[in-house]
C-alpha cells in the first residue's frame, strides 16, 4: 500500500468546526424538535450589502454577451479590485502598498493554509494559544515543529514572545477567538523581533472592520518597517458577509526576502505569484465585482451598517452576561466574546450544558488550544432575535 502523509496522524480526528457540527447533528437527531441557536462558528446571517448584490447581478449580465463575457481572469485578481483595495484599505490609512503586492483569493482560510508552502519544512513556527485552528493544523500537516505562544488573560490575551528562535510567526488582531486586539506598540515589538530573528510574520486582520477603538492598527504595515517582515491577510467574509460568496486577499510585499534552495536570496512576492498562478485560476469575475462594490460610497455605508448590527449583538452579549455575573472579554473591537467558564467547569462542560439545557451552541475554548481551557467563544454574527433569545436562555440556566 502507498504510504500516506505521516503528519496527518498527528492531527485531531476532525477540524474544530466540523467536530462541533457533528455534535450539533447528533443532538438534533436525538431531539428533533429542539430550537437550536448557534453562537458557534462565526458565520454571518445578515444579507450581504445591496451594493455588492447589484454589482454581482450586473457582472452576471455581462456574462450573457460574447462582447462582455470573461473567461479566465488574471490569477492574482483583476486590477480594478486590487487597485480599489490599495486605495481604500491602505492609502486611506496612510499605508503605501502597490497593487502588484495584492493577491486576490477565494478565502483567508485557504490563504492561511497555503502560505506556509513558501517556507522550508524545518522552520520553527510560532502560533498563539488559543488560536484559529487553521494556523496550527496546516503546519502540523506539513510536518513542522510548532511553539505555542500562551495568550493569558493576565497579558490581555496578547501572545508571549517565543522561547526558541521562531521563524514563521502567526498573529491575529482583532483576535479570533479571544476578541483581543494588538496595539501599535505590540505590533512594533513583533516587527522588531522578526527583524532581529530573520522571521516572517503572517498577520491575519480578517476582522479589522470591527475595530472601533481609535489608534488600534488595522494593518501591520502601519508599523514602520513591517513590509520587510510581514505578510498580511484580509477577507471580505467578515467585512461584507461573503462567507458564502468567497473572496479574500493577501498582501505579499515586494521587499520581503528569504533564503532560497541554492542559498540565494529569493523574493516571497515572486514565489507566491509563481505558486498562485500554478495552483489557482483566480476568483470568479462576478465575485470580484461584488468585492469592488464594498468600496463604493453605498457599499461603505452598507458595510458600516452591517458591522454595526453585529457589534450591537456583541454589546448585548457582553453587557447582559457581565450583568449576570459572568466574566467576559472581547466584543469591543471584535465580533467574538470570550466567556470565562464558571468555577469548576471545563469549556467542554459548559458547551455540553448550553447545548443540552438551553439548545445553544458555543465553541469550547479548548478546541482553540490548551490555553483556551476555561473559556468558550460566542459569536455576535447571529440575528438580533436569536441573540436575545440565546441570552434569555443563558439567564435562566443554573450556572
Ligand atoms: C470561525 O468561526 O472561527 C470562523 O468563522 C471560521 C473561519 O473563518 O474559517
Amino acid at each position: 500500500m502507498i504510504k500516506a502523509n505521516p503528519y496527518y496522524s498527528d492531527l485531531s480526528a476532525n477540524y474544530l468546526f466540523q467536530e462541533i457540527a457533528k455534535k450539533i447533528k447528533e443532538f438534533k437527531e436525538k431531539t428533533p424538535d429542539a430550537d437550536v441557536i448557534s453562537l458557534g462558528i462565526g458565520d454571518v446571517t445578515q444579507p450581504i450589502p445591496l451594493a455588492c448584490v447589484e454589482a454581482m447581478k450586473k457582472a452576471a449580465d455581462e456574462m450573457a454577451s460574447a462582447s462582455t463575457m470573461r473567461g479566465y481572469g488574471p490569477e492574482q485578481g483583476y486590477e480594478f479590485l486590487r487597485q480599489a483595495i490599495v486605495d481604500n484599505d491602505y492609502k486611506a490609512r496612510g499605508v503605501d502598498i502597490d497593487a502588484d503586492e495584492v493577491f486576490v483569493s477565494d478565502g483567508a482560510k485557504c490563504d492561511v493554509g497555503n502560505i506556509q508552502e513558501l517556507f522550508s519544512v524545518d522552520v520553527l513556527v510560532a502560533v498563539p494559544d488559543p488560536v484559529y485552528p487553521v494556523y496550527r493544523d496546516t503546519n502540523i500537516m506539513a510536518g513542522r515543529k510548532i511553539e505555542f505562544l500562551p495568550c493569558t488573560k493576565e497579558a490581555g490575551f496578547s501572545p508571549a514572545f517565543p522561547k526558541s528562535k521562531a521563524e514563521l510567526i502567526y498573529l491575529c488582531s482583532p483576535n479570533n477567538p479571544t476578541g483581543a486586539v494588538l496595539t501599535k506598540a505590540d505590533l512594533a515589538a513583533w516587527v522588531k523581533y522578526a527583524k532581529e530573528n530573520g522571521a516572517v510574520i503572517v498577520f491575519d486582520s480578517a476582522y479589522k472592520e470591527y475595530i472601533s477603538t481609535p489608534d488600534i492598527p488595522h494593518s501591520i504595515y502601519e508599523v514602520e518597517g513591517a513590509k520587510e517582515v510581514a505578510i498580511e491577510l484580509r477577507s471580505f467574509s467578515k467585512t461584507a458577509g461573503f462567507t458564502g460568496v468567497r473572496c479574500a486577499y493577501m498582501v505579499v510585499p515586494k521587499v520581503l526576502k528569504a533564503i532560497g534552495g541554492k542559498g540565494e536570496e529569493v523574493f516571497l512576492n515572486a514565489m507566491w505569484s509563481r505558486r498562485h498562478s500554478t495552483k489557482f485560476n483566480g476568483v470568479a469575475y462576478v465575485v470580484q465585482r461584488a468585492a469592488e462594490a464594498v468600496f463604493s460610497p453605498e457599499g461603505k455605508k452598507q458595510v458600516r451598517e452591517m458591522v454595526g448590527y453585529y457589534m450591537e449583538n456583541a454589546r448585548l452579549i457582553r453587557e447582559t452576561l457581565a450583568a449576570k455575573g459572568f466574566t467576559v472579554y472581547g466584543g469591543i473591537d471584535a465580533p467574538y466574546i470570550w466567556l470565562a467558564t464558571p468555577a469548576g467547569m471545563t469549556s467542554v462542560d459548559l458547551f455540553e450544558k448550553l447545548l443540552n439545557e438551553a439548545q445553544l451552541v458555543c465553541t469550547p475554548g479548548s478546541g482553540f488550544g490548551q490555553c483556551g481551557e476555561g473559556f468558550v467563544r460566542l459569536t455576535s454574527f447571529g440575528s438580533r432575535e436569536n441573540t436575545l433569545k440565546a441570552l434569555d436562555r443563558i439567564g435562566k440556566l443554573a450556572l
